[in-house]
């Protein structure tokens, strides 16, 4: 960690010996974790490999929406990349998981969704109070120049010039079909079609969040044609080639996420032992830093 990242707070001198203030809070400029009392944080994460035995259930969230991420990603983020009162961008906002946890974590968001159905249900989970003050849900196609500029209003309106905190939750290529649009991600010709899709998406991200703070994204791969097609390993380097560095690959199993598990593992098994693959049992989070 960068030492001139540090809002490092009083030591005072006595008797020509530096005392450390118990009391005094050391922070880094992207969180509120108080790093004199860095023991005291053991649900934060600081591993590359995550694993949940179950989705988060509790707190406003439902698992209704195929496709959704579990909160514990949102919980983890926030606590290491947010302070108190920032603005989170969600660019596929989808049933508004990293807008139910802002408003659990006294966090704000700005979320864009494709789908209008979506995004009018999604706004019913937030009180009218909540839709004014901490969460903005924008119905646009986030590729977009409009979808920018609506964020850049709304942006303005919560007194902030950028977003403290990029998340980004793009389909995995057609893995789940999510609309009919064009615009949808998960609704491409091709795959190569799917990453310029993404790079557009994600360069708007780029423009739109502050400098110095951080990207996440979950991606899964998928199997096609015979092939493992690597669509987390590509879109991390389309980050980077907008500029962000890359600070962090997760691998987070995907228990919780997965339905029917059971009744389709058999046949899982038999296509993997028959045609020389392994099964997927996780997915990524990439942690991007715009430098
Ligand atoms: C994987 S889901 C995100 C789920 C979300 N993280 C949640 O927890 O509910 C991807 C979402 O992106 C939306 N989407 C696809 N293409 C889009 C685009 N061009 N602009 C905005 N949203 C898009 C889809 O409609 C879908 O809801």
């Amino acid at each position: 960690m960068a030492k001139s990242n540090l809002n490092v707070k009083t030591t005072e001198k006595k008797n020509n010996l530096k005392v450390v203030d118990k009391n005094a809070v050391k922070t880094t400029k992207y969180s509120d974790i108080n790093l004199n009392k860095w023991k005291e944080y053991d649900h934060v994460k600081t591993d590359t490999l995550w694993e949940f035995p179950s989705r988060l259930k509790e707190g406003g969230h439902s698992n209704e929406y195929h496709g959704n991420y579990i909160p514990q990603i949102a919980q983890q983020i926030y606590e290491r990349y947010t302070k108190k009162d920032d603005v989170v961008l969600d660019l596929f906002f989808g049933s508004g998981t990293s807008g139910i946890e802002a408003i659990n974590m006294n966090r704000r968001c700005i979320g864009v969704e494709l789908k209008d159905d979506l995004a009018e249900s999604v706004s019913q989970k937030f009180t009218p109070k909540q839709l004014v003050t901490d969460v903005n849900i924008i119905c646009a196609d986030s590729a977009s120049e409009i979808a920018k500029e609506k964020v850049k209003a709304r942006l303005d309106i919560m007194g902030k010039k950028q977003a403290q905190l990029l998340m980004l939750h793009p389909p995995y290529d057609d893995i789940i079909k999510f609309s009919d649009k064009k615009e949808d991600l998960s609704n491409c010709a091709t795959t190569e079609e799917f990453y310029d899709l993404f790079e557009k998406v994600a360069k708007n991200g780029y423009d739109l969040l502050e400098k110095g703070r951080f990207a996440c994204l979950i991606i899964g791969d998928k199997y096609a044609n015979s092939q493992h097609i690597p669509l987390g390993f590509e879109c991390m380097a389309r980050m980077n080639k907008l500029g962000f560095i890359t600070k962090a690959i997760i691998i987070k199993d995907m228990q919780g996420n997965e339905r029917a598990k059971g009744k389709t593992a058999n046949l899982w098994r038999y296509r993997a032992l028959a045609g020389g693959f392994y099964i997927f049992k996780h997915e990524y989070v990439m942690i991007f830093q715009k430098v």
